[in-house]
């Protein structure tokens, strides 16, 4: 393979090919301090959750006391600032007069979601180190943990986040009622468990023992606002880039995507990815354009995650979506469909519920004068970008 440039220096200095070190040169760089777009980054500033974080404090104030901690099942759709709330709360315990008591964890249920792997954590936070992966039985870590708890007259404080998860992978009920049960075993053990789920049916899932043992307080995280998300976006820009790198509007512009799509997590998203296309266009800020191209890119992705693992059949009425008319009735979409495929109107009908579950289509029940009620079916995304990423 040839050099990148040449060793005799055959370029005039303005016509040589840039280097990867020229094309990486941190004076390019548009961004301020980068890791604020990070999944990670804990906002020093976490606006707009005034109530939310005034329920919690009261939820753990108690445990300053020595007493135990409310129970609380924290909720609320993607992206609105719950995991965050945790995190400024262990933050914020770090120098709280009273909290050196309170043993804590935050254990992430996506990553962590087997009953051991749980209470080697819990045994970590409490004891200081998590136990020995084999050879000891689940039963050892657990008395190790509360005889030290207890001993210590320290209380149990465990962030459950992400718990639908175990939900699913049939823990949920285990793990808490082992938890919450520890002063029947260990008695004078105080525990707590705050649960971090999607929608309050978590509780109607959960084993009538242990529902009755967990009674949590309940707090709703809703859905942020455009102006509420135009405040946090225009924050972050601030403190990622660099002054003059990004317009008010510009910031408008991706908190109004962020908004359509209900997605916090989006509008940061696009900040970052908007920044790097602006800096590979040698551009010293961010232009309309450079945000325009960020979110098709997203919008391609996301649409690409969803449409790949579907089933033949499933692409298939996809596509065929992609070629009739707008707000076609289920019946006429049936007759092209199984003209195609020659399946039958419940196998059909199971195909679009799939794709109505995937918000890949809508379905409206309108009545037309004289010829009763008709199901319309609607696609979602732009029929352009599906067919992008169709086969
Ligand atoms: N009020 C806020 N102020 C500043 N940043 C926020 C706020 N709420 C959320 N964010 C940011 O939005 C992103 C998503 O927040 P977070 O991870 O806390 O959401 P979540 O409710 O836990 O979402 P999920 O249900 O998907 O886990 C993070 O980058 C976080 O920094
Ligand atoms: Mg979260």
């Amino acid at each position: 393979m040839k050099t990148f440039i040449p060793a005799g220096g055959k370029f005039k200095k303005e016509m040589r090919p840039r280097s990867f070190k020229d094309l990486l040169s941190a004076e390019e760089s548009l961004f301020r301090s980068p890791e604020v777009f990070d999944p990670d980054y804990v906002p020093e500033e976490y606006l707009h959750r005034e109530a939310q974080m005034r329920s919690i404090a009261h939820c753990i104030k108690p445990a300053l006391r020595g007493e135990r901690p409310l129970n609380a099942l924290i909720h609320g759709p993607p992206a609105t600032g719950k995991t965050t709330a945790m995190r400024k709360l262990f933050q914020e315990l770090e120098d709280t007069p009273g909290a050196a008591r309170i043993a804590r964890v935050h254990i992430n249920c996506q990553i962590t979601s087997t009953k051991f792997g749980i209470f080697s954590l819990i045994h970590r936070a409490v004891v200081g180190h998590l136990p020995p992966e084999t050879g000891v039985p689940f039963s050892k870590v657990y008395e190790a943990t509360f005889r030290k708890l207890r001993r210590e007259n320290r209380i149990l404080l465990v962030v459950l986040d992400d718990m639908d998860n175990l939900l699913r992978e049939r823990h949920a009920n285990e793990v808490l009622y082992d938890i919450l049960r520890a002063h029947e075993v260990f008695p004078g053990a105080k525990t707590a468990i705050f649960s971090i789920v999607s929608g309050t049916e978590f509780l109607y899932k959960l084993a009538d023992r242990v529902r009755s043992m967990f009674r949590p307080q309940e707090i709703y995280f809703p859905p942020y606002s455009a102006g509420e998300m135009y405040d946090i976006l225009k924050r972050r820009a601030e403190l990622g880039f660099f002054p003059g790198v990004i317009d008010d509007e510009l910031v408008e512009k991706v908190a109004s995507y962020a908004y359509e799509h209900g997605d916090l997590r989006l509008g940061i998203e696009l900040l970052k990815a908007s920044a790097l296309i602006a800096e590979s266009h040698a551009s010293r800020r961010i232009e309309e354009e450079h945000v325009e191209e960020a979110y098709s890119k997203s919008r391609a992705a996301t649409l690409r995650s969803l449409v790949e693992p579907l089933s033949k059949e499933e692409k298939q009425l996809l596509k065929l979506l992609c070629e009739v008319e707008e707000g076609i009735t289920s019946g006429r979409l049936y007759e092209h469909f199984s003209g195609r495929t020659g399946l039958s109107y419940t196998k059909f009908y199971r195909l679009l519920k799939k794709l109505e579950e995937l918000r890949l289509v809508d379905t409206k029940v309108v009545s037309a004068a004289g010829r009763g009620r008709s199901r319309r079916i609607f696609l979602r995304p732009q029929r352009e970008e599906l067919l992008k990423v169709l086969p």
